[in-house]
């Protein structure tokens, strides 16, 4: 199906399943232990063996030797393979540094050896005694260092990293009022509590993994590639996800590892990569250095907006897309954007939740309050003053449905705005000072194509499958929610099967277009088992209504039941949004609010407050989308406050390689969160009239929380996170 008008009648508008805060269908499987995730499934693969894996102990260089002697005689080991014994492997597309080092290494923690043994303590044991000689080349490993030399970032179709619209230089430097500011954003980590893991087993030369995935068409043909095998012969299997954040949207390490050491050992073979190596062997969201320049008239309005971003990546890799929000974010008619990029050496640089709004509002967004300041406007009104209804830089081009100056009204009335002290510092409760921050969120809405097949049974069920994956938001339960809609039925009458390549290839989970695109495919996949349904009882489709379980025309009622008759009947489509993203700017919207205090003496800071209003299209479900939002803001709390991969410049890794050393948010950091959906149904989306908001709940909320930081205590920081030890000097005395 073919998706390029908006859909003015269709059966989902009738919201009776859909747009409904039902539980997750697999929920009850989710908290009794019984879904089961990649390294969880002992009866998949009878005989499975244990592969640990040895990480490069330098970031750059080459290996001079490995002596695997004494590994390969320990206890119980069945094979050790490494890059010179495994074959010949290429590279998949999606992958910068190669998951199979040696003997040239790319960065810190490259995979350099996998130990299969029948148990996982002798194969960690085993992997004790590899013996490996180094010969360690020097490595950039410095950001900063490497600014001054930095280059453009090469440009990607439809993605250019340098943009320019009217006279930039000139309108800043007459702009009455102005400012010019650098901020930093730390290396992250996306943390996740499920390790990436996979087991593998070959029959023949058909190999399948069962593994932890956001993207399983592409793990598929970067799989085959890597192995140079056909893509009809490997199929993977990714049911339940335990986080993902970006780090499981290409393949990692233990997917190639498994399914090598499997080959070696002629056994199945499972593979979780360590939590110590995780961190520098697989990706991570590259730090950023940002300048932002904004000019404005004194009644605030911005005539002047320049954005400029430098992160750094392996050679070949790709920028951090920070500038992305300024491009579309508020109106002003001399503008410009660029991306400068450094080759470092440490691990791979890719996308974490929200790659690209996520640091980049962490900037623009104080520099916005900044701004405000200046201007002596409040730092909502000034927003408000700067939206705009059309892409800044393509006025021709309009949103398709944008929200956000209600979406700041709303937020700031909800949250008691009008008691925040514009005067920093002022507010005191105890030994604590008190402020309050605001933040505009954006994050664009990409739509994918996606496919999705529907069985209606005998026994009146209809199925759902599709290799979408769900990674925790909720795909079950919308997708099912929606087949429900579709055929009339109860949601406890549509089951749903997920992540298997062996199902019609979905949009996948990333980039937040997940729900919406396949949802849509499913929409697509029941229109065309309504047809069949409607056909084969006889009525006509122009007047048939599916609900309550039946097919209804005129007085005429059948049961679903009867439709299949003794055996069932399929439909497949696949959605497609034809140029949707170029005639018109998708995006979804809101508005964070944060209350902070901060110890007086200590610098201790604390959030007691965070609200979201967010305007995202029809929400699906409300409480699933919730938990989204929340779980974002959550993330957002860590970005502005703890997370921050320590890079050692001279050896050039992260030094804090675990979740002892790499600090994120915990129960008690998380204080009272609300989150607000405007009632919005965005026409153009599509057919489901959504959008997504698992990134845009995070998008922004750094910057509120340092702009809450200011408004307690005067003091500005422009360097994340915002530890104590960066206010520490400045602090009142406690009196
Ligand atoms: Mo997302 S960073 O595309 O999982």
């Amino acid at each position: 199906m073919k998706f390029d008008t908006p859909a003015t009648t269709n059966p989902i508008d009738r919201l009776r399943v859909i747009g409904q805060p039902l539980d997750r269908i697999d929920g009850p499987l989710k908290v009794t232990g019984t879904a089961r995730y990649a390294y969880e499934q002992h009866d998949v693969a009878p005989g499975q063996a244990y592969g640990y894996v040895v990480g490069s102990a330098i970031a750059k260089g080459k290996i001079v030797s490995m002596d695997l002697a004494a590994a390969r005689r320990a206890p119980g080991v069945l094979a050790v393979v490494t890059a010179e014994n495994a074959g010949k492997l290429d590279k998949g597309k999606r992958n910068t540094a190669k998951l199979f080092g040696g003997p040239q290494i790319e960065h810190y923690h490259q995979a350099i050896a996998l130990v299969v043994a029948e148990t996982f303590e002798q194969a960690r044991a085993a992997a004790q005694l590899v013996v490996v000689k180094y010969q360690e080349e020097k490595g950039a490993f410095d950001l900063a260092a490497l600014k001054g030399a930095a280059p453009n970032a090469p440009s990607e179709e439809d993605s250019p990293t340098q943009s320019a619209v009217g006279d930039f230089a000139g309108a800043f430097a007459s702009a009455p009022v102005k400012l010019d500011q650098s901020y930093t954003t730390p290396d992250q980590a996306h943390a996740m509590m499920e390790p990436h893991a996979s087991i593998a087993r070959w029959d023949g030369d058909k190999l399948t993994l069962w593994t932890s995935n956001q993207m399983i068409a592409w793990g598929v043909g970067d799989l085959a590639q890597t192995l140079g095998i056909a893509k009809e012969n490997v199929r993977l299997v990714s049911p339940f996800i335990g986080g993902g954040f970006g780090g499981k949207l290409f393949l990692r390490a233990d997917i190639l590892l498994a399914a090598l050491g499997a080959r070696a050992a002629k056994r199945p073979v499972k593979v979780a990569l360590q939590r110590p190596l995780m961190f520098n062997n697989t990706t991570h969201r590259p730090a950023t250095i940002q300048r932002i320049r904004i000019g404005a008239t004194p009644d605030g309005k911005i005539t002047a907006i320049g954005h400029e971003s430098w992160s750094g990546d392996l050679k070949d890799g790709q920028p951090e897309l920070a500038t992305q929000q300024t491009k579309l974010l508020y109106a002003g008619a001399n503008r410009m954007t660029s991306l400068k990029l450094a080759v470092l050496d440490l691990p791979e640089g890719n996308a974490m939740r929200a790659p690209g709004e996520a640091p980049g509002l962490m900037a623009l967004e104080i520099a916005m309050d900044e701004m405000a300041e200046k201007l002596k406007i409040d730092p909502v009104e000034f927003r408000i003053i700067n939206d705009t209804q059309v892409d800044p830089e393509k006025p021709k081009v309009p949103f398709s449905q944008r929200q956000l100056a209600e979406c700041l009204r709303q937020g700031a009335q909800r949250f008691g705005w009008d008691k925040r002290s514009a005067t920093p510092g002022t507010l005191r409760d105890g030994k604590w000072l008190v402020g309050m921050g605001v933040a505009s969120a954006f994050r664009g809405n990409l739509v994918m194509k996606s496919g999705a097949r529907v069985t209606l049974g005998k026994d009146g069920i209809v199925t759902v499958f599709s290799d979408m994956t769900d990674i925790g938001p909720g795909s079950y339960t919308i997708m099912a929610q929606t087949a429900a809609e579709m055929m009339g039925l109860p949601i406890d009458k549509v089951k749903v099967e997920l992540g298997d390549s062996s199902f019609p290839a979905s949009a996948g989970s990333g980039g937040q277009w997940g729900a919406n695109s396949a949802t849509s495919g499913v929409y697509a996949a029941c229109v065309k088992l309504r047809e069949a349904v409607v056909q084969k009882l006889g009525f006509n489709s122009a007047d048939a209504v599916f609900e309550d379980g039946a097919v209804k025309a005129g007085n005429r009622a059948v049961p679903l039941t009867q439709a299949a008759g003794d055996g069932e009947i399929t439909a497949e489509d696949t959605i497609e949004f034809g140029d949707l993203d170029k005639t018109h700017s998708q995006a979804t919207f809101g508005g964070h609010f944060v209350e902070v205090g901060v110890d007086a003496a200590t610098g201790e800071v604390r959030l007691r407050r965070m609200l979201a209003v967010c305007a995202a299209g029809r929400i699906l479900n409300p409480k699933s989308a919730r938990s989204q939002v929340i779980g974002a803001m959550t993330m957002g709390a860590g970005a502005a406050l703890m997370e921050h991969l320590v890079v050692d410049k001279r050896r050039g890794f992260f030094v804090n390689h675990d979740l002892a050393g790499y600090e994120v948010p915990v129960h008690a950091d998380i204080p009272h969160q609300e989150v607000v959906f405007l009632d919005e149904t965005d026409p153009m989306s599509s057919p489901m009239k959504a959008k997504g908001v698992g990134e845009l709940g995070i998008c922004g909320v750094g910057a509120a929380v340092a702009n809450a930081i200011y408004n307690a205590t005067g003091m500005r920081v422009r360097d994340y996170p915002i530890t104590l030890d960066k206010l520490l000097d400045r602090l009142p005395a406690l009196s």
